[in-house]
């Protein structure tokens, strides 16, 4: 077993750290944010991710949480790089957290191997590796072990992966990166640092431009009077194709898509080459927004001074997870089109920025929904199944429901008496 340190208290390092414990390892985790640390070391986990809580209480003899990367660093082998890499302006990935974790590796006397965990652009290992090479670290190896975890299933996607990919060139760092996983059940993939970083920032694209692809299909299905619903789950039966990410709705958002979507296409324009599908991906997914918007507007003749109830705030059910949310550009659309905005969610935390702040939230759907002119469903909780829409309908001005996840049943909404519209289906 390893004495492991991991660098960044965030959701992805929580979760590789709690991982390796439960696999055996010792792990030290760093992190800058004081009150982040604070939170850990008092045994509460700062974020929401099912089972995460329990394997962190679970190894709490093996994992140690602290702010100095010196104490972090005494006496491990193996660092995990974990801190976020934030767009820039440009849309380029800030790489400046992980250039700090290397700096601070200096004079690290039991390190053997540094795996970078973070996404990165494509080249980034390359320059780690000489960054190291012209240090005292020379010696130590360089591996990319990019994850693709889902939020609300991450402990799951870390212990079941459907492969753990290992990019590196040097075989003593495959074998130490590889004898990491034991216990991991899942194949393990070894290639070049460069294809490993790639493997990650293709994975999502592919997986966006698969939901960006339905939705568009989804256009299509209302124009033709087919349901997108009954299309995308026969058109998923085909072994070839799949039946994941092929749900149309009001696009995709998160912590990675939008980020990781922007951060392959800067990559791309540096190398000089303009991409095409990724670009219309993108491009389908801020129209779902937008046609999302003007069919409100169409059904309502007209959005000033109405009252829109926004149903599910973060950016995908079973997470407390607000980063780039489809629902927050709904938001801000509204306001900006003159609609006083109340909305509801069962984890999305308090005190959101804007155009959260303007916005009035309430405990329940019921109560968000008395007197609006219309409701957006904007995330498909579950709990949105239970509400009693019969009586909800008499408490709303008008009974107009836009179902932006294809949630709720058109038949029985309709029969209520809704004026209910979704994506893709008659
Ligand atoms: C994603 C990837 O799945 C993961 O591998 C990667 O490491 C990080 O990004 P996550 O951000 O947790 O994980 O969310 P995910 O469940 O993939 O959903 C992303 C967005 O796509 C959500 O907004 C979701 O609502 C939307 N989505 C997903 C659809 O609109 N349709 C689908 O069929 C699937």
């Amino acid at each position: 077993m390893r004495k492991i340190a991991v660098f960044g208290a965030g959701y992805i390092g929580l979760v590789t750290a709690a991982c390796l414990a439960e696999l055996g390892h010792t792990v030290a985790v760093r992190d800058i944010q004081d009150e982040r640390i604070r939170l850990l070391k008092a045994g509460r986990v700062p974020i929401h991710e099912p089972g995460l809580g329990e394997l962190i209480t679970g190894n709490a003899e093996r994992l140690t949480f602290t702010l100095s990367a010196e104490e972090a660093l005494a006496g491990t082998e193996i660092v995990y790089v974990c801190v976020d890499t934030p767009p820039t302006a440009a849309g380029d990935a800030d790489l400046s957290r992980v250039w700090s974790v290397i700096g601070s590796l200096k004079g690290a006397e039991h390190l053997k191997a540094v795996v970078v965990k973070s996404t990165v652009p494509v080249g980034t290992g390359a320059r780690v590796r000489a960054v190291l090479d012209e240090s005292d670290l020379a010696h130590v190896g360089y591996a990319s072990n990019p994850e693709f975890t889902a939020e609300g299933q991450a402990v799951a996607d870390f212990m079941r992966p459907d492969r753990v990919v290992v990019g590196a060139s040097d075989e003593g760092v495959i074998r130490l990166v590889t004898e990491l996983h034991e216990g991991v059940d899942g194949p393990v993939e070894v290639m070049d640092v460069a294809s490993a970083e790639m493997v990650k920032l293709a994975s999502n694209a592919m997986l966006m431009t698969r939901i960006s692809f339905m939705n568009e299909i989804a256009v299509l299905c209302e124009l033709t009077g087919a349901d997108v619903e009954q299309v995308s789950r026969a058109v998923g039966l085909d072994h070839r194709i799949g039946p994941h990410f092929l749900r149309a709705g009001i696009g995709w958002g998160g912590s990675c898509f939008p980020k990781d979507s922007e951060a392959l296409k800067q990559l791309a324009s540096n190398t000089g080459h303009h991409t095409q599908l990724l670009n219309a991906a993108i491009e389908v997914n801020n129209l779902q927004k937008r046609r999302a918007i003007q069919k409100l507007k169409d059904a309502l003749g007209g959005l000033g001074g109405a009252k829109i109830a926004v149903l599910g705030m973060t950016f995908k059910p079973g997470t407390d997870d607000m980063r780039e949310a489809p629902s927050t550009v709904l938001a801000a659309r509204l306001l900006a089109e003159g609609a006083k905005v109340t909305c509801w969610d069962p984890l999305a935390p308090d005190g959101q920025p804007e155009p959260w702040a303007s916005a009035v939230r309430h405990g329940s759907p019921q109560e968000a929904l008395a007197g609006a002119d219309a409701a957006i469903l904007a995330t498909a909780w579950p709990e949105l199944r239970d509400v009693p829409w019969a009586d909800v309908r008499d408490t709303m001005r008008r009974p107009v429901l836009f179902d932006g996840r294809n949630h709720l049943d058109p038949a029985t909404m309709r029969a209520l008496g809704f004026t209910y519209m979704s994506v893709g289906r008659p």
